[in-house]
């Protein structure tokens, strides 16, 4: 049988090298709290209580993107969190983070730096290669074992996710276990006329997954939003994917994607389900929508419009399985949560089995009180848990493996 260690096998006192994703929606610059944070900060409470001393390594953002930043605030809302100071140390793998590192004591808790802005961290590599680099030799050097709590990055073959397994203990933290557990089972639970609802802003994430699940007829019906959806609409002939800045983000999207996109509407579109309104802000900042056929390539699209709700309600309501994995809508702003706030419900009053993923997504049952338990499962991952139902490993959970 094969399976993780956990934090149950972890000899008494040790100084942890913990990996926790708490990769967190950033508005003007702001770190937005979320449930990752929730979660984790369990975690960390675990070790603490357990006598152990807990270095934190986290990611946020991509190069590039605004939401690519330090983690400073990042140990501001974990210390909030767990009533106790968390030491940011700006440092990712040099010899100030080992240093800080190798000084804990139990009962202590730091976060470095956000691990993308090592050279080392980016890169796809396997365990035994990510090993070699200096980030990894300095930290493993300075702590006594590896927990990784991350289940939502897991899809990811980066040095912090899959090195440290290589040269010393590791384990699975509980929000690995748990989230590994539940998302494995996703595909036992499929049972029936099956529906995903897709959006969000990470489209090569969704593309590739929907790829596979159409190929292996995991889904029936695909109900597209966000970010991905306009690509869509763009495909059709819709003149929509407003470019948002000047870095023409949608623009790239469309060059990198176009020809998948186009070859799934082309060979699948009866289970493709496309925006049938958008919803933009009119000159006086109010809502107002517009049917997909008049919309124009000028104005930024932030939620699907009624009519839209309207038709996935009832694609849902025929359904015995739905699954989420990106919000349709800016749901942050409440003019936008409609579309997102109308799709939960339907799902969650529905009594289907039901799994709501993406780190953005569930944090739309908090800000909306939602109610968790009417989902069989929330999870905090997004790329990860959508990639779970393919069967497709994830690199950082298969380096924790042991064999028993
Ligand atoms: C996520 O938010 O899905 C994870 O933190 C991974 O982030 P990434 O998609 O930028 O690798």
């Amino acid at each position: 049988m094969t399976c993780f260690n956990t934090i149950d096998d972890m000899p008494a006192r040790q100084t942890v090298l913990t990996r926790i994703d708490i990769n967190a929606p950033v508005k003007e610059g702001v770190v937005q709290d979320c449930k990752r944070f929730e979660r984790h900060a369990a975690t960390i409470t675990d070790l603490l209580d357990r006598g152990h001393a807990v270095a934190l390594l986290a990611h946020q953002g991509r190069p590039g993107r605004d939401s690519y930043m330090a983690l400073e605030q990042h140990a501001d809302i974990l210390s909030t969190r767990l009533r106790r100071e968390v030491r940011y140390v700006d440092d990712v793998g040099g010899e100030k983070a080992a240093t800080a590192v190798n000084s804990l004591d139990a009962g202590d808790v730091l976060l470095l730096e956000n691990t993308r802005f090592s050279d080392h961290e980016l890169r796809e590599l396997p365990p035994e290669r990510h090993a070699e680099n200096g980030f990894v030799q300095n930290l493993s050097a300075a702590a006594d074992c590896f927990v990784n709590d991350a289940y939502s990055a897991a899809h990811r073959s980066h040095a912090s996710l899959v090195g440290f397994p290589a040269v010393m203990d590791a384990y699975a933290g509980p929000v690995m276990a748990q989230e590994y557990r539940h998302n494995s089972r996703i595909r036992n639970g499929l049972d029936g006329r099956t529906t995903i609802v897709l959006g969000g802003k990470k489209t090569g994430d969704v593309l590739h997954v929907m790829d596979r699940l159409i190929a292996d007829d995991a889904v029936d019906s695909f109900l597209m939003g966000g970010l991905v959806g306009e690509l869509f609409l763009r495909a059709e002939g819709h003149d929509v994917g407003y470019d948002v800045d000047d870095s023409r983000f949608m623009h790239k999207q469309w060059l990198a994607y176009r020809d998948t996109v186009k070859r799934l509407l082309a060979d699948h579109r009866g289970r493709i389900h496309l925006p049938l309104d958008l919803a933009f802000h009119d000159a006086d900042r109010e809502r107002t929508e517009v049917a997909v056929s008049d919309a124009a390539k000028e104005e930024p699209y932030w939620d699907i419009g009624h009519e839209t709700m309207e038709q996935y309600t009832r694609i849902i309501r025929h359904s015995d399985a739905v699954l989420v994995k990106g919000a349709p809508g800016v749901f942050e702003d409440e003019t936008f949560a409609h579309g997102t706030k109308t799709l939960l419900e339907a799902i969650g009053t529905h009594g289907c089995f039901s799994v709501v993923g993406g780190g953005d997504t569930s944090r739309c049952i908090d800000l909306y009180d939602l109610d968790e338990t009417d989902f069989d499962h929330v999870s905090i991952a997004g790329g990860a848990y959508i990639r779970a139902l393919t069967g497709e490993p994830l690199p950082a959970v298969e380096a924790l493996r042991v064999q028993r």
